[in-house]
């Protein structure tokens, strides 16, 4: 199920991706946006916010690695779907499971607005000051 949530607007997303690189070779210069990145379980009652700036541009997949690369305390998991792409499997040790029907369930919250995320981690581009939310949820 968690993996239909991943559908096919990476190809509308290039489409920014390919003006930030051409205002990349502009300016010459990498835009950082501040944006923050937060893990949150509610069977757990934690939610753990990190905060990070990022290049205009750089899909969630990058962000992550930089987190983890940059902070200890965070890691993740994923794996290759060869039709749908990349699929985050673990956040901070704690794997999605078929058999208990949990997963990592993407959200984008601007202001006061929350969103479902409708493509993976490989693909959505992260907006200023947007919070990305990586929600720990089950299935029915
Ligand atoms: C990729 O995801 C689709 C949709 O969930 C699934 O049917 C398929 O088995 C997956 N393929 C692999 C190789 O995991
Ligand atoms: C990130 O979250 C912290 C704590 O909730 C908040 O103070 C900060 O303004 C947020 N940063 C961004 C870029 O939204
Ligand atoms: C790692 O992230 C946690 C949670 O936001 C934060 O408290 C800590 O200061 C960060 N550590 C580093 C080295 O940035
Ligand atoms: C399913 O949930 C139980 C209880 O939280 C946990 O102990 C177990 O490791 C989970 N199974 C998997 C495959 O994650
Ligand atoms: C995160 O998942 C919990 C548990 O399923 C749910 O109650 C909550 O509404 C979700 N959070 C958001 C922001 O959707």
């Amino acid at each position: 199920m968690a993996l239909t949530a991943i559908s096919l607007l990476c190809f509308a997303d290039s489409l920014n991706l390919f003006y930030a690189q051409k205002s990349l070779f502009l300016t010459g210069q990498q835009e950082q946006i501040p944006i923050n990145v937060t893990a949150t379980n509610k069977f757990a009652n934690t939610k753990v916010p990190y905060p990070t700036a990022v290049t205009v541009g750089m899909p969630i997949f990058g962000v992550l690695n930089k987190l983890k690369d940059t902070n200890n305390s965070f890691t993740f998991t994923y794996s290759i779907n060869k039709s749908f792409g990349i699929y985050l499997e673990s956040v901070n040790g704690l794997a999605g499971s078929t058999e208990n029907h949990t997963y990592w369930e993407l959200l984008s919250k601007k202001g006061n607005s929350i969103t479902r995320l409708n493509v993976g981690i490989g693909c959505y581009q992260p907006k200023k000051n947007e919070n990305f939310i990586m929600n720990f949820t089950t299935w029915d």
